[in-house]
């Protein structure tokens, strides 16, 4: 690809893919408007330093049939040895100062009343989401109101993790924050825009990393109060999937999957009560429709080498039948 091409690639990815150069939310405005301080800082000494080698060089070129006289010889300079100290020191502390005012700002911010509270907890390679207060257990995609300028919504998160270290990154939302076995830290975010946002895990955390992603949809606070009360509910059992709702519950899945108003109550895999309402499967691997379903349950290992799912040795009328009875979970 030519230089021209990537670099048009790259405009485009902004609008569509995450960039923290557009941000939508409070923490990553202020971070986007920290970065562009420091990228502005970066550049002028980029400028002046290119600049002065480039005079140098040009100016001071030996002329044509030089033999190799040396230039007068120069020792010492309290002023240029001054400058050479004080301004990079000025340059230091104004990103310190700066620095440090966006970090207490994001991390000291009161936990506002009216705030969403949600917890979420990494696990090799996914998200468990839960809202204690809702009582709503959910992975991999967060919804969470907007906010405008006269009512504040913001959402508050607490970051634990289940297995290994990971980290929290939604860029258009929020910076990078730690996810830590036995610790627990906290985020924040405001967006003031609807959408679907995504996130990425962002710190090395076994052979999926890379397949750890996050949606983060952000709702009127009407849509967001209906997809509460869908959430709450749970699913009618359906006659027509009895068959693929006792393969379910007679397997291995219940020992590590929930379905609220069933025996199956595991915590180790993702809560299954409302499954089909999410967009993915694999925590953002594969779009979550039938045929994908299928496939996953047959053998996850297919989609997301690794996946610490195993292959549930389903014949293919069982299979029919339970991804019928999944199907019902919305
Ligand atoms: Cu979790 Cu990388």
């Amino acid at each position: 690809m030519t230089s021209l091409a990537v670099l048009a690639a790259m405009v485009q990815a902004t609008d569509t893919v995450s960039s923290i150069f557009a941000p939508v939310s409070t923490p990553a405005i202020k971070e986007r408007d920290l970065s562009m301080l420091v990228l502005a800082l970066s550049a002028i000494v980029f400028v002046v330093v290119g600049g002065l080698i480039a005079y140098n060089l040009a100016h001071f070129r030996a002329p044509a049939g030089d033999q190799g006289t040396e230039p007068p010889q120069v020792y010492g300079s309290a002023q240029v040895e001054a400058a050479w100290t004080v301004i990079p020191l000025v340059i230091i502390v104004v990103l310190m100062l700066a620095t440090a005012r966006v970090i207490q700002e994001v991390q000291a911010a009161p936990q506002p009343a009216n705030a969403v509270e949600v917890t979420i907890v990494g696990r090799q390679w996914w998200w468990e989401i839960r809202y204690p207060k809702l009582g709503i257990v959910t992975a991999n995609e967060l919804h969470v109101p907007v906010s405008d300028s006269s009512v504040h919504r913001p959402t508050w998160l607490t970051l634990e993790s289940a297995d290994v270290s990971h980290s929290f990154w939604i860029p258009r939302l929020a910076g990078k924050t730690d996810v830590i076995p036995n610790r627990t830290n906290r985020t924040w975010v405001e967006p003031f825009a609807t959408g679907t946002y995504l996130g990425q895990c962002a710190e090395y955390c076994g052979t999926q990393h890379a397949h750890m992603l996050l949606r983060v949809v952000v709702e009127t606070p009407e849509q967001f109060a209906r997809w509460v009360e869908q959430q709450r509910k749970a699913p009618a059992a359906d006659p027509a999937v009895e068959q693929g709702r006792r393969t379910f519950l007679g397997n291995a899945c219940i020992s590590c999957h929930t379905v609220a108003g069933t025996v199956a109550n595991g915590r180790y895999g993702p809560d299954l009560t409302h499954l089909m309402a999410r967009a993915t499967l694999g925590a953002g691997v594969v779009p979550n429709t039938r045929e994908k379903l299928r496939a996953w349950v047959k053998n996850p290992d297919d989609l997301k080498r690794g996946a610490l799912m195993p292959a549930m040795q389903l014949d293919d009328e069982q299979l029919d039948q339970l991804v019928d009875y999944l199907l019902t979970l919305r």
